[in-house]
C-alpha cells in the first residue's frame, strides 16, 4: 500500500541544490504538485531554479513573494507555477487568490513555497522536499515521492 519513496541529498552549495531541484523534475510528471518545506534562507526558491531549468525553462526565477504566484510556459505544453504563500495568511484567503487552479492542472506543474498556510487543502500525493540548514552552505535535502 505505502509505495512512497524517499531520497536524502545533501546539498554543500547552491548549485547543487539546483541539480537537486533538476533531478527531482525529472522524478516527476505533469500534474505534480511539489511543496517545499523549510525556514528563510533554505533554498526553496534556489530548488525551484533547478527544478524550472529542468523543464525547459529559461526565464530568471526568484520568490514570487508578493504577486504570490508567478507563471512560467513549458516548451511543450502547461505551464510551472511558482506559489509564494508567505503573505498569505490562511486557508480562505489561498482559496480567495484562486489557489484551487493551481493545485488542480493535469498538464502542468506546481512548486509551492510556504506551503504550512494552506495545510488543509493541499493534495495528498503532493511531493514534499523538507531543506533544513547544515551549517555553512550545506543542506540536507529529503524529498519523499
Ligand atoms: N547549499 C545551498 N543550497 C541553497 N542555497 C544556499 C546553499 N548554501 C548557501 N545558500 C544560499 O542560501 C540562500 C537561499 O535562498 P532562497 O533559495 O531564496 O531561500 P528560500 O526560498 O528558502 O527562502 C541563497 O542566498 C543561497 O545563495
Ligand atoms: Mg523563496
Amino acid at each position: 500500500m505505502d509505495s512512497a519513496k524517499c531520497i536524502n541529498y545533501t546539498s554543500m552549495c547552491e548549485n547543487d541544490t539546483e541539480k537537486i531541484g533538476a533531478d527531482v523534475a525529472n522524478k516527476c510528471s505533469p500534474g505534480t504538485v511539489v511543496i517545499l518545506d523549510g525556514d528563510l534562507g533554505a533554498g526553496k526558491t534556489v530548488f525551484s531554479r533547478g527544478f524550472a531549468r529542468a523543464l525547459g525553462i529559461d526565464e530568471p526565477v526568484s520568490s514570487p513573494t508578493y504577486t504570490i504566484v508567478q507563471e512560467y510556459e513549458l516548451p511543450e505544453r502547461g505551464r510551472l507555477y511558482h506559489l509564494d504563500l508567505y503573505r498569505i495568511s490562511g486557508v480562505s484567503a489561498a482559496l480567495a487568490f484562486g489557489v484551487d487552479e493551481f493545485l488542480n492542472d493535469p498538464s502542468s506543474y506546481a512548486l509551492v513555497e510556504w506551503p504550512e498556510r494552506i495545510e488543509g487543502i493541499l493534495p495528498e500525493d503532493a511531493v514534499k522536499v523538507r531543506l533544513k540548514h547544515a551549517g555553512e552552505g550545506k543542506r540536507e535535502i529529503t524529498v519523499e515521492f
